[in-house]
């Protein structure tokens, strides 16, 4: 079957999918959170070992969690179970980033030297966008390269599947900066964090919505041999 055959809704959930930075308040119903979450464990694994611990996080528990993120922030209490570098970018992966990042201060009307309305817009992460929902995606606690791949999968299942709900989503791999203060505000012991999925209804009046970043040509990342 060639891609013009695809029955429409895999075009709309696939390319319909995007990173939605401005929410709704309005929560997403109980029972439709429960479908989500099950549709979303059909993700594949090594061996079925399904090594994700998924913490659901809405109403107060999400308020306060927010707040001990922004006092994390403001203090520089920085803790990742993952180191980053974003020197591990480099050629056309550092040329993608920085367009995507012209893309959204673009649409939000924020100049490459306004250092300080950046920084505004990166704490307001740390209110997930207004999103009425987080799910952080944890490991277990000797999780490595191989479990971060099972929990990858997880994630695009979870986005596709929040989608095909109509329901819009931001996997944050900023939250992942604070892993101590989530395990301390949500009572974990010693799960790592891989990255969270700020998720509801998108605010579709808000401009950075509207943000859609190209791909690479299939040539520059797949090869097919025969
Ligand atoms: C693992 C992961 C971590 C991400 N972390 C962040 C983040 O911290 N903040 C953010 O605004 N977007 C984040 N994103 C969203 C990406 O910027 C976005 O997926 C990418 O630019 C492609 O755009 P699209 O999702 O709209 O197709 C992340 C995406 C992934 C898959």
């Amino acid at each position: 079957m060639s891609t013009a055959q695809l029955p429409d809704y895999a075009h709309e959930l696939i390319r319909g999918r995007r990173a939605t930075r401005a929410f709704r308040p309005d929560p997403v119903p109980e029972d439709t959170l429960r479908e989500v979450f099950a549709l979303a464990s059909a993700a594949p694994s090594n061996s079925n070992t399904q090594p994700w611990h998924v913490e659901v996080v809405s109403g107060a528990v999400r308020d306060r969690l927010s707040e001990d993120l922004l006092a994390a922030h403001a203090s520089n209490h920085l803790s990742l179970d993952f180191p980053y570098d974003h020197d591990m970018y480099a050629g056309p992966l550092a040329e993608r980033r920085r367009e995507a990042g012209e893309a959204m201060y673009g649409a939000l009307g924020i100049g490459r030297d306004e250092h300080g309305k950046r920084e505004a817009f990166n704490a307001e992460s740390l209110r997930f966008y207004g999103a009425p929902h987080v799910a952080l995606l944890f490991m277990p606690p000797n999780a490595e390269e191989r479990m971060a791949a099972d929990v990858g999968m997880y994630g695009q299942t979870l986005l596709l599947s929040l989608a095909a709900h109509g329901i819009a989503s931001c996997p944050q791999g900023l939250l992942s900066f604070y892993a101590d203060t989530i395990r301390a505000s949500l009572g974990i012991e010693n799960r790592k964090i891989l990255f969270g999925v700020s998720f509801g209804y998108a605010d579709t009046t808000a401009p950075v919505n509207s943000v859609a970043v190209p791909r690479a040509a299939l040539h520059e990342t797949t090869r097919f041999h025969s």
